[in-house]
């Protein structure tokens, strides 16, 4: 099940994040998230547990993919690409989605090739000297969702 976020998910949404990530969303970015307006942030629920979340920004026509991670245990199992299709299908104002994606995250850059995303440029040094960043987008036009 998708659903909006809320307090309560925080911590096991923290859990995920600090598991996947070497600089991951402080509590307090999340916090800010549950309020933002032009911000979806949602969780996917599975069996009563959260599973993976997103954070969609948009503006207009264009959206930005902020964060998205899913459980190691619950991987592999649509739910990435189920609450990216969810963002996309739910604001049909949208024409491109950004999103940048460290360049050896091989399981991440799969899943946004396989959706349509296109490499529009690197960006040297983002995550720390010697990591860099993938800048990807799709257009409405490209997307494939599950
Ligand atoms: C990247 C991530 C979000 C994918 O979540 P997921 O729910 O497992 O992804 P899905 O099940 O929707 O995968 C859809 C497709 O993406 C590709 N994919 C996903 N994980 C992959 C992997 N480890 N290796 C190769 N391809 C992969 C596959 O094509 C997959 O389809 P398939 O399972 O039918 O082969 C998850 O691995 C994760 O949380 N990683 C850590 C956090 C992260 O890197 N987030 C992205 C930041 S930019």
């Amino acid at each position: 099940m998708i659903r909006n976020a809320s307090h309560e998910d925080l911590d096991a949404i923290l859990e995920i994040e600090n598991g996947c990530f070497t600089r991951p969303w402080s509590r307090k970015s999340f916090e800010a998230e549950l309020f933002k307006i032009r911000s979806d942030f949602l969780v996917c629920e599975e069996c009563g547990e959260v599973a993976g979340y997103i954070v969609f920004w948009y503006i207009l026509d264009e959206a930005e993919l902020a964060d998205v991670a899913v459980a190691e245990k619950f991987r592999r199992r649509g739910i990435a690409s189920r609450l990216i299709t969810h963002c996309v299908e739910k604001h049909e104002e949208i024409d491109i989605i950004h999103l940048e994606v460290e360049t050896n995250n091989i399981s991440a850059v799969s899943l946004y090739e396989g959706m349509g995303f296109k490499p529009k440029g690197q960006i040297k040094d983002y995550y720390g000297e010697g990591r860099h960043a993938l800048r990807m987008s799709c257009r409405r036009t490209d997307y494939r969702g599950d």
